[in-house]
């Protein structure tokens, strides 16, 4: 199997950034490619504070550090990535979208190169068979915050080669991660059992079984889990979260999947969770506290 040097990630969002920075930890050469230069520059600005956080902490060597800076440029055209080993796209998620930017990838970067998307909802093969190279095209699906969760998903698609699916393996258990191969089902193995959770915390909220403050406390404290469902909604971004149900009802028709009502209008008055400043929290104080206009905007 040929070894991977070199790393592109296109988007500098909250995925992107994050595995820009694993990648450049791993010690591959990173290029990460924002077409919107200030986007680009506050992912860098992100990965650049977390490395040197790490150094003042003394969990990372100030030369180490420095190497991984080093390793990681940024790029606002495509270009920058013609001569990389494996890109990995971590844009909005819309096929359209990402059809769009694979169709230009599969003409500026070389043959060889293995694509990846990071999609959390599509199927990959509706993106794999608009390129040349279908063949070489995966899944790596990471988990927010990318540089805490120790999962990356590697999807196979029915026209995926062992080899491509081999090198995502190999690529994931290099930047420190429990690499899980699945099958390319809309959502994979995660997704399709953790977005019906997190939409049916809202629908529970709807129906009036408890208070937002309620339903978080019912599961970290009753089932363990670190953060409740309706902060890991605003955590993971009320447009994400829609989007990615979306996706998955797209596909499989599935009341499970749809968009919760309070959801949809919730995203409509902008407000997307924690990224935004409201969500089911507000979040510009110092510590999250209920939003207090949600019941407004409650259905019953
Ligand atoms: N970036 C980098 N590092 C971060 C970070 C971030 N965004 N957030 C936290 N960390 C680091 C901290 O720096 C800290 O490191 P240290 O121990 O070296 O100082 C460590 O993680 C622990 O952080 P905190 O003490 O601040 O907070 P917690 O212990 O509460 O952990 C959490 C924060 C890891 C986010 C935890 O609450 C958690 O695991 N939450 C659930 C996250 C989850 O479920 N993610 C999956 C979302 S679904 C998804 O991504 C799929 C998508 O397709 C929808």
């Amino acid at each position: 199997m040929t070894e991977l040097k070199t790393i592109g990630v296109v988007g500098a969002g909250l995925m992107g950034h994050g595995i820009a920075q694993v990648s450049a930890q791993a010690g591959y050469e990173v290029v990460l490619v924002d077409a919107d230069g200030a986007a680009l520059e506050k992912g860098l600005g992100v990965v650049r504070g977390q490395v040197e956080k790490a150094v003042a902490k003394e969990k990372l060597g100030a030369a180490d550090g420095e190497a991984i800076l080093a390793r990681l440029t940024g790029a606002t055209d495509v270009a920058a990535l013609a001569g990389c080993d494996m890109v990995i796209e971590a844009i909005v998620e819309n096929l359209e979208a990402k059809n769009g930017l694979w169709r230009t990838l599969d003409e500026a970067v070389q043959p060889s190169c293995i694509f990846a998307t990071n999609t959390s909802s599509l199927a990959v093969i509706d993106q794999a068979a608009v390129t040349s190279r279908p063949d070489r095209f995966i899944g790596l699906h990471f988990f927010n915050p990318v540089q805490v969760m120790r999962l990356v998903e590697v999807v196979r698609t029915i026209a995926a080669s062992d080899e491509a699916v081999r090198a995502g393996i190999a690529y994931g258990e290099r930047i420190g991660k429990t690499a899980v191969e699945t099958r390319d089902r809309a959502g994979f193995l995660v997704n399709r059992i953790l977005v019906p959770f997190m939409l049916d915390a809202i629908r529970g909220f709807e129906e009036g079984i408890g208070s937002i403050e309620a339903i978080d406390a019912g599961f970290r404290l009753g089932a363990g889990h670190p953060m409740g469902p309706l902060t890991l909604n605003d955590f993971v971004g009320l447009e994400t979260l829609s989007r990615a149900a979306e996706g998955m009802y797209e596909e499989y028709r599935d009341a499970r999947f749809a968009t919760p009502p309070l959801l949809r209008k919730m995203i409509a008055a902008g407000w997307y969770g924690k990224k935004t400043g409201l969500g089911f929290y507000d979040w510009s104080g110092p510590e999250p506290v209920p939003n207090p206009k949600i019941d407004l905007l409650r259905t019953v």
